[in-house]
């Protein structure tokens, strides 16, 4: 299957350093297609010339955060995750609509014509093994996994007993639905295909509910399958990256020819 990464990203010091470390990572993971999506007004001349030069197979998106959602304590990239989904279906809407029209029967996942794919949010600051990918590429529906350095713990991850999951180990609101970052779980294409008006929701979603309300319109705690060894391995890590220190700065920059 093609696995389809969709990563938020925005303008900052440190973008290119992130975008750097990710595409290095994802240049080695074969059948990879990099849904990129700024949060901005247009595409960025940053971003268009790093895709080229990136080694990764592509799409650039760009949709900007509406202004009143741009603070702290709210969910974040929603608008550029619902792009990069709503860009996977119309890619594939013609093979969607001819199998309705075959089936004249809303498609079920089954019957969706050759679509093998899977689907995985991708934040740009996070740190992700080559292992993870292996993990997700079987993904039947959706799959999920342990994060390390998320939810005040070393690790979060879903309990597993008789390889369901029954529950959920984190240290931050045990109450949620998923009680899962944005990097423990991939979706097959079919079941995003399937499920077309599924998308990450803005009003009520709190930050750390987007997940879970993503989630909860596509599965259930019951189907989510376990990768990873049963949940037992990290494989990829909520890192953060810190605020990078620019008090130096000359007020006049020396350099004549433009430095990104
Ligand atoms: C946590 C989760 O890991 C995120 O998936 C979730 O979106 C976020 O909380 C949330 O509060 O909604 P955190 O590390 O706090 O993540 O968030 P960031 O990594 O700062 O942002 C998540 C993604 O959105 C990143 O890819 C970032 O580049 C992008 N982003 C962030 C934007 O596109 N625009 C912004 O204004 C901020
Ligand atoms: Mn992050």
């Amino acid at each position: 299957p093609i696995i389809y990464a969709i990563t938020p990203t925005y303008s900052r010091p440190v973008q290119k350093a992130e975008l750097t470390r990710l595409a290095n990572t994802f240049r080695q993971v074969s059948g990879l297609h990099w849904i990129l999506v700024e949060d901005s007004a247009q595409t960025t001349e940053l971003v268009s010339r790093f895709l080229a030069g990136a080694g990764v197979r592509a799409t650039h998106l760009h949709v900007p955060t509406p202004r009143r959602y741009k603070r702290g304590g709210l969910p974040r990239a929603t608008e550029q995750r619902n792009a990069g989904l709503t860009w996977l279906r119309q890619q594939y809407q013609a093979q969607v609509q001819l199998s309705y029209r075959l089936n004249s029967a809303p498609a079920a996942p089954q019957q969706l014509p050759n679509v093998s794919g899977v689907v995985f949010f991708a934040d740009d600051d996070n740190t992700y093994s080559l292992e993870l990918f292996q993990e997700m590429r079987t993904t039947r529906k959706v799959s999920v996994w342990p994060v390390g350095l998320v939810g005040g713990r070393r690790y979060e991850r879903p309990v597993v007993e008789n390889g369901k999951v029954v529950g959920w180990y984190t240290g931050w609101r045990a109450d949620r639905p998923f009680a899962i970052d944005m990097a423990g779980f991939a979706v097959s294409l079919q079941v995003i295909l399937s499920s077309p008006k599924a998308l990450f929701k803005r009003r009520g979603s709190q930050p750390g509910m987007q997940e879970s309300d993503f989630l909860k319109q596509i599965t259930k705690v019951e189907e989510l399958e376990p990768k990873a060894s049963n949940c037992t391995k990290v494989l990829v890590w909520h890192t953060r990256t810190e605020k990078v220190n620019l008090a130096n700065e000359p007020k006049h920059p020396p350099d004549t020819i433009k430095i990104e």
